[in-house]
């Protein structure tokens, strides 16, 4: 396990994966990340979908116009859900958990990538959501927030730049 700080130093998106399958027990650890993390109220508003099927990951990498592609060449992909009817602040959840499963990934040395689905089209303009939603057997009443693709790391990323940091974003006591 590495230092926190580093981790999140180190921690990019990775769209490049071999052909290497995942352990079930690090699949376990992605889960028990996502269920571990905080939610409004306690409510744990988000699911998770485990995808495997090769055929499956190809019609998921194709609901979007750009920026999926590379989900057909992983060996998983986690979607990550939310039920609006057990908490309003659905997003927020469902992207907290979503946030450890990367970070999770990245603790097992396995590189990962968030992949957009609300608010986005396939490329004959079709929300990706639906598509989605429709390929996975999801219930209308769920929504569906980001797919994570996951695999072992197919190329090298260099960490963070800390000299490209936006501090000046960052307003101390007042904006
Ligand atoms: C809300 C959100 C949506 C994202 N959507 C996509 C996406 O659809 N496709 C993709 O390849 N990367 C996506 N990313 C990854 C970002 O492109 C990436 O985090 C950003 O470029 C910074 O790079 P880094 O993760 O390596 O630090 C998304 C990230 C977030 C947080």
């Amino acid at each position: 396990m590495k230092d926190f700080s580093e981790l999140i130093k180190t921690r990019r998106s990775m769209r490049q994966f071999t052909d290497e399958l995942l352990s079930g027990d690090d699949v376990k650890l992605l889960l028990r990340a996502g269920l571990m993390a905080p939610s409004s109220k306690g409510l744990h508003s988000y699911e998770f979908i485990v995808v495997e099927d090769k055929e499956m990951l190809t019609a998921l990498s194709r609901s979007k116009a750009v920026g999926s592609d590379f989900l057909a060449g992983a060996p998983l992909a986690i979607v990550v859900l939310a039920d609006p009817r057990i908490s309003d602040v659905w997003t927020e959840d469902a992207s907290v958990a979503a946030t450890n499963i990367l970070l999770q990934a990245e603790d097992l040395g396995l590189g990962a990538c968030w992949i957009q689905l609300r608010e986005r089209q396939d490329a004959e303009g079709r929300p990706t959501e639906d598509i989605v939603k429709s390929l996975l057997a999801v219930p209308d009443e769920m929504r569906a927030v980001c797919m994570i693709a996951v695999g072992h790391k197919g190329m090298e990323r260099k960490p963070q730049n800390e000299d490209r940091l936006k501090w000046e974003r960052v307003h101390i006591g007042q904006y």
